[in-house]
């Protein structure tokens, strides 16, 4: 596995298996690695000859500078997660210019990133398609691979490689929990050992919400309520649950489409994400 931090070797790196004639996949990460990121490696191997993780805390996709301080930096433990993997670990020191100018050249994707966390966290989706367009632009990677426990990324990354004809192939992998529903996040390594029992109410409410849907409740405000409820229950600080169409993120009262189940929740000072899909 080569290991590199520098934007020219990383892109020469690329230019030269594409020439070798092999198919070149990213997994794009902010590191702190676990089994939910090596299913995003196993998926990008399917899809590709030569695969790339990117390790890189972006901090301009942080609402909260005590978030990005906490944010778990561990990058010798994560190259040996990945072991041979992998081809090429890309572990940039920095993904903005440093000196000079301010970085002032942003991308945002308007309307999908209204809802869910785009409304919670205002500025972050702004900073994940920047930074991932820049990565694009680096790795120039045929097929690039997101996990769905981030659905709103997922989706707003596709709505961004479609607008601006970037040519890269999105596949998205399913979302991985632990055997008693946790979903697996970089971010668990900060709960306490209670605050990580009170949280497996999120999982809890969104297997619920599913058996309720796959029984015939067809009202997905109702679905939603119910899930809130559940998670309040446990001590969780619900920063939304909401019931939204899954491909234009609004909010839909009835099960009459394909709906997501999103929640976002703090148990202690961490916030979780997880989603299911309702029908
Ligand atoms: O999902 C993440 O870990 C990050 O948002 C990403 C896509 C690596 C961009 O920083």
């Amino acid at each position: 596995m080569q290991v590199l931090t520098d934007k020219g070797a990383m892109r020469a790196w690329s230019r030269e298996q594409r020439r070798a004639g092999r198919r070149v996949a990213l997994v794009p990460t902010m590191g702190s690695l676990h089994a939910g990121h090596l299913s995003l490696v196993d998926a990008a191997r399917q899809h590709a000859d030569v695969v790339v993780v990117s390790i890189y805390v972006n901090p301009t996709q942080f609402d909260r500078a005590d978030d990005l301080d906490a944010y778990p930096r561990e990058l010798d433990a994560d190259l040996a997660r990945l072991g041979d993997r992998v081809d090429a670990v890309f572990a940039p020191r920095d993904m903005y210019t440093r000196g000079g100018p301010a970085h002032e050249t942003w991308v945002d994707v308007t309307a999908l990133t209204q809802t869910l966390c785009g409304a919670a966290r205002p500025g972050h989706f702004r900073g994940v398609t920047t930074v991932v367009s820049k990565l694009f632009h680096v790795v120039e990677p045929d097929v690039a691979v997101f996990g769905d426990k981030d659905y709103q990324q997922r989706r707003v990354i596709e709505r961004m490689v479609r607008d601006l004809d970037l040519g890269v192939e999105i596949v998205a992998a399913p979302l991985v929990r632990d055997p008693d529903g946790l979903a697996l996040s970089s971010r668990n390594a900060r709960l306490s050992p209670e605050a990580r029992a009170d949280a497996l109410a999120i999982s809890r409410a969104l297997f619920a919400a599913r058996d309720a849907a796959g029984n015939g409740e067809t009202d997905a405000t109702a679905l939603a309520a119910g899930a809130r409820a559940v998670i309040e229950a446990a001590g969780g600080q619900v920063d939304y649950v909401e019931a939204v169409d899954e491909a234009t993120l609004l909010a839909t009262p009835r099960l009459d489409r394909p709906v997501v189940l999103a929640v976002a929740a703090f148990f202690g000072d961490v916030r979780l994400i997880d989603n299911i899909r309702l029908s």
